[in-house]
């Protein structure tokens, strides 16, 4: 039995899942730190439930585990958002559900390539304000494209690209994944630069993390083809956005399409920025957000929640805590 503090929007599945398994939930969605440490100190915790908004590093994290707490649960996959090294010192567990958004996200990138390709934010724009403008778009048949992170998603995004459309793939990715590259047929690059150089499209499948901080600047968007597209489904951190606003404004890029900003929400000048640009198609992270994802990541982490509260040290008794 453990004292369960949810501070992000979850699917109702997860808190029921959760209770039936005797555990006292607490479900504040959007719960500020300051709130959390106050309950946390007040009436204990033993595990935190956050999707992407919450961050839980340095003192936040240093406070929750000396308030008692045991396992981070990432209602989601990207643990950017943890201080994974931090909790590990703290003896706090970190548990997330992996794989169990791949087919939303994989969809959204689709849907925002052709979006992005068929100029479709210029198009419905025109429409709403009652000028019947058509604008000139492209296929994404048959084009080269450049997947960044050959994982879970960037693999699924490669297999629908070549199965679909017939696209020529080329992916880069830190590990060999030279098998899972053949049985898709897509060609495996020894680089980053030679997977994007002369690229039609570029989408990324990266985590966020030192290395891939900014690992798309000017000079990784310089060896596109003009006029090529980004998709980024992966976290904004990864691109840096004042280099992607300036290759859209000088014509290199013919567009992109973002579901993921560094700031979220997006609050810098360039984002704004990228975001009003008529050749930028945006939405506000919604990769994993779907009624089938949201209810996969609940049950693939109320069982990851209950193993790792199995293995944490101290046992856990929340009968004085009822929320
Ligand atoms: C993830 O890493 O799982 C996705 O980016 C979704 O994040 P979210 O749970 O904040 O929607």
């Amino acid at each position: 039995m453990a004292r369960i503090v949810i501070v992000d929007e979850v699917p109702s599945l997860l808190l029921s899942l959760l209770r039936k398994r005797g555990h006292a939930v607490y479900y504040e969605p959007g719960m500020d730190a300051e709130r959390l440490l106050e309950l946390a100190y007040r009436r204990g915790i033993d595990v935190l439930v956050v999707r992407s908004r919450f961050k839980v590093k340095g003192r936040v994290l240093e406070r929750l585990a000396s308030a008692g707490l045991k396992v981070i649960a990432r209602h989601g996959v990207g643990l950017d958002n943890i201080d994974i090294g931090l909790a590990e010192r703290l003896g706090v567990k970190v548990v997330n559900a992996p794989g169990a958004s791949t087919e939303s996200v994989a969809e959204l990138t689709v849907f925002l390539m052709i979006a992005a390709a068929r100029r479709a934010k210029e198009a419905m724009r025109s429409l709403e304000e009652g000028v019947w403008a058509r604008p000139l778009g492209v296929e994404i048949y048959g084009k080269r494209l450049a997947v960044v992170g050959f994982g879970r998603i960037g693999s699924r995004v490669a297999e629908i690209a070549v199965k679909a459309f017939n696209m020529d793939v080329h992916a880069y990715d830190v590990r060999d994944l030279s098998r899972e590259a053949r049985r898709i047929g897509v060609t495996l690059e020894p680089s980053l630069e030679k997977a994007i150089e002369g690229s039609d499209i570029l989408s990324l499948h990266v985590p966020l993390t030192r290395d891939t901080w900014h690992m798309i600047g000017q000079r990784e968007l310089d060896l596109l083809n003009t006029g090529a597209i980004v998709v980024n489904t992966a976290r904004g951190g990864i691109i840096d956005e004042e280099a992607l606003l300036n290759a859209l404004e000088s014509g290199k890029l013919g567009a992109a399409a973002l579901d993921v900003f560094e700031y979220e929400p997006p609050r810098s000048d360039v984002e704004k920025k990228l975001i009003k640009h008529p050749r930028v198609v945006a939405t506000p992270h919604i990769g994993a957000q779907t009624r089938e994802a949201q209810e996969r990541v609940s049950r693939i982490l109320a069982d990851n929640l209950e193993r790792a509260l199995g293995e944490a040290k101290t046992p856990v008794d929340a009968r004085a805590w009822r929320a």
